[in-house]
């Protein structure tokens, strides 16, 4: 079945348990955010950038769209291969129309870090979700540079930015622990003279470092004052086009890897899993709730580190994951909580305020969930607290998505565990980040199907 991913009225998805274990080999698509950035210093290299593995999935074709409509020129050539004739830095022109980033938050807040400081004004917008999401946290740093900004309220989507014509370099200490918000002011830093300095109190993903360096700036990183990290790039330097090799996503892959933990006897390997330490925060939790994941053929790819990941099903426990690894694994809360919902015991994660400005409100939506599904629940602060009893919950629900992909995706991994099926009641955002998603995890023997 192939994903609904183009359908103008809701595509409903239904997961069941699978009368068999789990079983087999497969690769999960590209990893969402190098992909993003592949082709954004791609385009702002000189030279013609080779990039394999590429994520093809809507968040990362619209970057792409955006960059064409900014005169540089990203195309497929086929099977997750993809050139990109930069234009260099300082070398994207006015686009013609509005930029329409869909549900892409790392389109947008990177992308208006290239922007600022590029002689130009550009009309920016998204879908509900995006439209609804802050962009106050990559305004205020931008605006510093002198670029200016016209918002809707609560600087909201859609946005106009003017580029700022004689950019200032700054340092920002960010006041939230933002990958996207550091990477929008480095980015900014890259056609501003002198030096751009992020401090960051925890350390967020090193993407946007790493290939900067990979296409020859000069980013350094040194502890900060206090703690934390001092992030500096130096102002206007020749990027030149490099190849990459994208890694599976880690993000991704942990649909299929939970799965394959809750379906009892399964046994599940996934190839090619990028385990950047600061992306890997899942693994941790998972390790403490007693889950059976070896590492498998470790070793280095296009300077992110990879691995094969082999999971084998049993019962888990419940654990207390603490706030300085959120940054580690923001995005892999919705599918930790439906693990910790098949677990024995409690499970706590704290210092989860960040999730509620996802796709959607993530941890409203993570607990109303797992509540419809018959399981103990609650939010406490920033703090959710899931009480598994060892057995598997009740389901039987629908859940509403939100627009929200990961949301669907953590519903349809519990669906296969739960008493009743998990209807869905939208599995378009899969498309967002994760095309093939239902057909992968039916090649292992999952039951996910389009509900009527
Ligand atoms: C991303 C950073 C994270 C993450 C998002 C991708 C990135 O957001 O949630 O899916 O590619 O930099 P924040 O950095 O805003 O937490």
């Amino acid at each position: 079945m192939a994903d609904p991913s183009s359908p103008s009225s809701p595509a409903p998805l239904m997961s069941a348990r699978p009368k068999a274990p789990l079983s087999g080999k497969i690769r999960v698509p590209g990893d969402k955010s190098i992909s993003h950035r592949a082709l954004m210093l791609g385009a702002l290299a000189i030279g013609r950038t080779e990039i394999s593995g590429l994520l093809e999935g809507e968040d990362v074709l619209a970057t792409a769209a955006a960059l064409n409509a900014l005169g540089a020129a990203a195309t497929p050539s086929g099977d997750g291969h993809w050139v990109v004739d930069g234009v260099g830095v300082g070398g994207l022109a006015e686009p013609e129309n509005l930029l329409d980033l869909g549900n892409s938050g790392t389109s947008a807040r990177l992308l208006l870090g290239i922007l600022a400081t590029h002689r130009l004004t550009a009309f920016v917008t998204g879908d509900a979700s995006l439209r609804r999401r802050p962009m106050g946290r990559v305004v205020d740093p931008l605006s510093r540079f002198g670029a200016s900004f016209l918002t809707r309220e609560g600087a909201r989507l859609p946005l106009a930015v003017t580029g700022a014509a004689d950019p200032i370099p700054i340092v920002y200490p960010l006041p939230v622990p933002s990958a996207q918000v550091k990477s929008a002011v480095l980015l900014a830093g890259l056609n501003t003279p002198g030096e751009t300095t992020v401090i960051e109190p925890q350390a967020t993903r090193d993407h946007t470092e790493r290939m900067l360096r990979h296409f020859g700036a000069t980013v350094t990183t040194q502890p900060a004052e206090g703690g934390g990290k001092r992030v500096t790039v130096e102002g206007f330097p020749e990027l030149v086009a490099a190849p990459i090799t994208v890694p599976g996503d880690v993000s991704s892959a942990a649909f299929p890897l939970v799965a394959a933990l809750l379906v009892p006897g399964s046994e599940v390997t996934i190839e090619g899993v990028g385990l950047n330490p600061l992306r890997a925060g899942l693994l941790e939790c998972l390790g403490e709730m007693g889950a059976d994941i070896t590492l498998v053929n470790e070793r280095a790819e296009g300077g992110e580190p990879v691995a094969d990941l082999l999971a084998r099903a049993n019962v888990l426990t419940g654990a207390d994951i603490p706030a300085e690894r959120a940054p580690r694994m923001i995005d892999e809360y919705p599918i930790l909580a439906v693990a910790a919902a098949c677990a024995r015991g409690r499970t706590v994660m704290r210092g989860l305020s960040e999730l509620r400005v996802k796709e959607s409100d993530r941890l409203a939506a993570i607990a109303g969930g797992l509540a419809s599904c018959g399981v103990r629940v609650a939010v406490e602060g920033d703090n959710l607290i899931v009480e598994g009893t060892g057995n598997f919950p009740a389901g039987g629900v629908q859940i509403e998505t939100q627009l929200d992909h990961r949301i669907a995706m953590a519903f349809l991994v519990l669906g296969l565990a739960t008493n009743e099926p998990v209807r869905v009641d939208d599995g378009r955002p899969i498309a967002t980040s994760f095309p093939g998603f239902a057909d992968l995890i039916n090649s292992l023997g999952g039951v996910i199907a389009a509900s009527p």
